[in-house]
């Protein structure tokens, strides 16, 4: 089975994936990775190049070419990946993968993308924290429908890394079953 982490931007889907990869020995796929070695570009610029809709096509084949040549991995998903398209359905649809939303309050959401809010362009031209704060209640709002149709989900609000990859670990394998 694949791990496939979704959820909203500094949830910690990168982190907490390869931590959850290492744990259980699994290979790490970290899409937004992905996007850029096969772009030669950041994802910044890519966005400033070439523009959201391109990068949400390239998005779309790249999880499909990922989705169609992993078993057993763990994939990271961009905040924006389930939202766009067919690729919720795609992974939904995808038996051999287990989808997990990692929930986050916004408090801690908020404070975490403030500091690194830099490297994404959604918020990169945002100048205040108290419109940051707006801009992700809004946009979480809109979004959580989509992320609250995973498999499962757990939140990580007062989770380290490592905590958050064992509780992964745990969820995922009560389903399976396994323990
Ligand atoms: C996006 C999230 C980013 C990245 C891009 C768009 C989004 O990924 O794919 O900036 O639409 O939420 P992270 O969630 O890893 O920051």
């Amino acid at each position: 089975m694949n791990i496939v982490l979704l959820g909203y931007m500094g949830s910690g889907k990168s982190a907490v994936g390869l931590q959850l990869a290492i744990g259980m020995g699994r290979e790490f796929v970290d899409l937004d990775l992905l996007i850029e070695e096969q772009l030669g570009q950041s994802i910044s610029e890519i966005f400033d190049l070439k523009g959201a809709v391109y990068f949400r096509k390239k998005e779309s084949e790249i999880l499909r070419e990922v989705l169609n040549s992993k078993n057993g991995a763990v994939i990271a998903l961009g905040g924006g990946t389930p939202i766009y398209g067919d690729n919720l359905k795609w992974i939904k649809d995808k038996k051999n993968t287990l989808s997990v939303y990692l929930k986050i309050a916004i408090e801690p959401l908020v404070q975490r993308l403030w500091v690194e809010r830099h490297n994404r362009p959604l918020i990169a031209g945002i100048s205040s924290l108290e419109a940051l704060e707006e801009f992700v209640r809004k946009h979480l709002f809109e979004r959580a429908y989509v992320y609250q149709q995973a498999d499962l989900q757990i939140d990580v609000s007062d989770l380290s890394v490592e905590q958050a990859a064992l509780a992964v670990q745990n969820i995922f394998q009560k389903e399976q079953g396994i323990i």
